[in-house]
């Protein structure tokens, strides 16, 4: 573990049972007129888009909606975003949703002020202008995106998820209410709570892990081992919306810091060929991945195994993981997902090229990565 380590978080967090109802005052109370609200149609759906924006027109603030944000955006989805920006220059952008709508409202609010195409400015920190003013607000507990300076999107025809990182597209607030994920599918809550765990061990067993980073990993996955049942089981419970909602904030700050692994480098990929939701190609990858990284920190597995409420045996990691995914119902495999043997080199190819690649306590070849692939086939 190395114990240097720079903390900055530019992001209010306004958390609680009905924190959305200021939203309007809070956006007034910045100066803000005109905002777009980035959303997706199962967000629509679900009556949050309509209740959001009514409480900022209410504010005397206009509005427009974008509600065309697909799982894994692509690129040419936030150029239709960005362009609403010609006709209604907006100041600030409201991201309403998972990951998909916060990591969109993130690029649309980059492109809104700077020219060309979004893939000129993957990488860490490319593009000129400061983008718009983001406000987060999340309806999964997964991702974290609202305090993370990250943005994934889809560049399709490449198949490859294009990353974006920069201190200046962490949101200025992220407003954190669990009421709105009472209306959550239960296999949305299930892959979402996974992706917040594959966060915080990750984050935990980087080799960037600090002690600040240890600690927001350690309390989410807490947090996680002790609501996640709960909270695919009956997502009206408040209590365990709370708890994966503060976990999944707690396990975004973990791995902003000490960034991630494996895993993640690995369901890139597979979001990128097959569309496969983040959150599920974590949870089948996970069991597998920290069976093979145990090797790399027997001691810190100990201590997943105690946090996530198990005995102090770093073996048994892999088989509360396995276990936990049967009980929400992740899939045990890859292949009835539709994913196929002959992309499996590519995917691969693609997955060393990830940013934490280099941060996985075990180091990783190539031929690896094909092998634990295969093993979850
Ligand atoms: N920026 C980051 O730091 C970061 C971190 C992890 C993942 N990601 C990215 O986030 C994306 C995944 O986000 P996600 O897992 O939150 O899923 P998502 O945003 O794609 O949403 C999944 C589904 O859940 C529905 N949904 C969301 N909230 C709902 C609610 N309250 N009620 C009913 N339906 C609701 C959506 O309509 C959608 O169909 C991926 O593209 C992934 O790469 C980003
Ligand atoms: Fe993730």
């Amino acid at each position: 573990m190395s114990q240097a380590f720079n903390f900055t978080l530019p992001t209010e967090i306004i958390f609680g049972a009905g924190a959305l109802q200021n939203l309007g005052d809070i956006l007034r109370g910045d100066g803000i007129k005109a905002v777009l609200l980035v959303t997706d149609p199962g967000v629509a759906q679900a009556g949050l888009a309509d209740a959001v924006s009514q409480g900022i027109e209410g504010s005397g603030i206009e509005v427009r909606v974008f509600q065309k944000v697909e799982p894994n955006p692509s690129v040419e989805t936030v150029a239709l975003g960005a362009a609403l920006f010609d006709g209604f220059p907006f100041q600030a952008v409201v991201a309403l949703g998972g990951g998909s709508p916060m990591d969109t409202g993130k690029a649309i609010a980059i492109m809104a002020t700077n020219p060309g195409d979004l893939t000129d400015y993957q990488g860490v920190d490319k593009f000129n202008n400061d983008p718009l003013p983001i406000y987060a607000i999340p309806t999964t507990a997964g991702t974290g995106s609202e305090v993370t300076p990250f943005a994934v999107i889809t560049n399709r025809s490449q198949k490859f998820k294009v990353p974006i990182g920069s201190q200046r597209i962490l949101p200025r607030k992220a407003i954190l209410d669990p009421t709105l994920l009472t209306g959550l599918p239960a296999s949305v809550a299930a892959a979402t709570g996974l992706d917040a765990l594959t966060h915080a061990l990750e984050a935990y067993i980087s080799l960037e892990a600090s002690l600040i980073s240890d600690a927001f990993a350690e309390k989410a996955m807490q947090l996680i081992g002790g609501n996640l049942r709960l909270f695919v089981a009956n997502r009206k419970n408040l209590h365990a919306a709370e708890a994966m909602l503060m976990a999944s904030t707690l396990a975004g700050l973990a791995f902003a810091q000490a960034r991630l692994g494996v895993v993640h480098a690995m369901a890139h990929p597979l979001g990128g060929f097959f569309d496969l939701p983040h959150g599920t190609a974590n949870a089948v990858l996970l069991p597998s991945v920290m069976q093979f990284n145990s090797l790399a920190c027997p001691e810190k597995f100990r201590r997943i195994s105690l946090l996530l409420g198990g005995d102090a045996s770093a073996s048994s990691v892999a088989e509360m993981l396995r276990q936990l995914n049967r009980d929400l119902g992740i899939p045990a495999d890859l292949a009835s997902l539709g994913v196929k043997d002959e992309a499996i080199s590519d995917m691969a190819e693609d997955a060393m090229k990830s940013i934490n690649i280099s941060v996985n306590p075990r180091q990783v070849t190539h031929g690896d990565l094909v092998a634990l692939y295969r093993q979850v086939l």
